[in-house]
């Protein structure tokens, strides 16, 4: 068995990740540490224990708790380590930035030293789960390769350019056998509804209106969660140690296309009034820092790594929805106590 830690598990991407990996590497012992914030869910995991007995293990716990590391490394003997656990979203780092410190890049620290300690006597590989934001914003031409220096824009992706400045210090300095990927903007099943997909598709099936940041004009580079986990798990087995690999499925679109295609496609499958689409946005006060445009150049992953996304946008944009009204309880049970506080907090009245 190949032991493998997998942080940040219980939330979007990770628990998609864990999923994937049990499936398609048998030969995988996948324990999860998650400190169950309020992104993280154990129903993202339900089901796992009893569908491969023997071979995953959840712990709660912080990723900055190097105690509870180096018994879980004890125990568990890792050879791999995947690092998704972070605070992710950029308003919440606005709003509260020292969280982000801490668990971004306090948690990278700890995790990059209880695993060099213990990859002393037996080595294993480390990935970094970085993100596209570090490289700041672009205008409207051009793309970020693995070479654009970090330009991070919000707490948010500085905390991340720290982390993965500290990854690459552990690589040069120590040798610790560590990749890192750099991805752009995921959208698919168990994403919290915080992040523009999922927000817009329960505002607007709860007849609330979708509050576009400005005029909507902003780009973000799209790729389904199922392709980014596949260039993570790439990376992690055929990645070179010390390098970055930008991943991303070429799929650029303003804010506000993405908007009425969800309220389209809304439309369709609720029978709402197509021609009543545009009042159920807001155009709403900016985001400060707002980063313009973001654009992945994904050529070293493809090249190297055999990198090719296989969602097409439209279609996983469609199976997005559908999996959202599929699953009303699951993002009904969030809409409760702290995310409506935090809703509150960052749109006011605005919307
Ligand atoms: P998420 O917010 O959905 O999930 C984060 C998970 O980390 C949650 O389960 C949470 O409980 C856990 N966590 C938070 N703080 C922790 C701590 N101190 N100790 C242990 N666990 C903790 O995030 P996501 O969207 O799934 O992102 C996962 C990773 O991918 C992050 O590192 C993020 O920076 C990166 N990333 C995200 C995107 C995106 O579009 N969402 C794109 C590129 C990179
Ligand atoms: O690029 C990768 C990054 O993508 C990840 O590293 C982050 O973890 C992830 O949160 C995401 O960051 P963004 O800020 O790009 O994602 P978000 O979903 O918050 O916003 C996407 C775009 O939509 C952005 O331009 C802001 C805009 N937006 C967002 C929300 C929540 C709105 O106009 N209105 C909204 O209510």
């Amino acid at each position: 068995m190949t032991g493998v830690l997998v942080t940040g598990g219980a939330g979007f991407i990770g628990c998609n990740f864990v999923r994937f990996a049990l499936k398609g590497r048998p030969e995988w012992r996948v324990v999860v540490l998650d400190a169950l914030t309020y992104a993280g869910n154990l129903e993202n995991l339900q089901g796992l224990e009893e569908a491969y007995p023997g071979r995953y293990r959840f712990v709660r716990g912080d990723v900055t708790d190097s105690a509870l590391l180096e018994k879980l490394f004890g125990e568990e003997g890792f050879e791999y380590v995947v690092h998704f656990a972070a605070e992710s979203h950029v308003d919440r780092s606005i709003l509260g930035p020292l969280a982000f410190v801490r668990t971004n890049v306090l948690g990278t620290a700890a995790l990059l030293e209880v695993a060099r300690l213990a990859w002393k006597e037996k080595k294993g590989r480390y990935l970094q789960v970085s993100t596209d934001e570090v490289y700041g914003a672009l205008g409207e031409e051009g793309a970020f390769t693995e070479s654009t220096p970090l330009d991070p824009s919000s707490p948010y992706s500085a905390s991340k350019a720290a982390a993965d400045h500290l990854v690459l210090a552990y690589h040069r300095t120590f040798g610790l056998e560590a990749v890192l990927t750099r991805c752009c903007n995921n959208y698919g099943p168990y994403q919290f509804p915080e992040k523009l997909i999922p927000f817009m598709i329960v505002r607007a099936l709860d007849g609330k209106p979708c509050p576009v940041y400005g005029q909507g004009q902003n780009v973000r580079d799209w790729i389904h969660v199922q392709d980014h986990n596949r260039g993570v798990l790439l990376a992690l087995e055929k990645g070179r140690p010390g390098e970055v690999y930008n991943l991303g499925a070429r799929c650029e679109r303003r804010n506000l296309d993405i908007v009425r295609a969800l309220l389209t496609e809304l439309s369709v499958l609720k029978g709402w009034d197509i021609s009543r689409l545009e009042e159920r946005i807001a155009f709403v006060k900016d985001r400060p820092g707002h980063d313009w445009r973001y654009a992945i150049d994904p050529g070293k992953a493809e090249r190297e790594l055999g990198f090719t996304p296989q969602v097409p946008f439209e279609e996983g944009l469609r199976d997005t929805v559908a999996w959202y009204l599929q699953n009303e309880g699951w993002w009904r049970r969030i809409l409760s106590g702290e995310y409506l506080e935090f809703v509150k907090k960052l749109y006011g009245t605005q919307a």
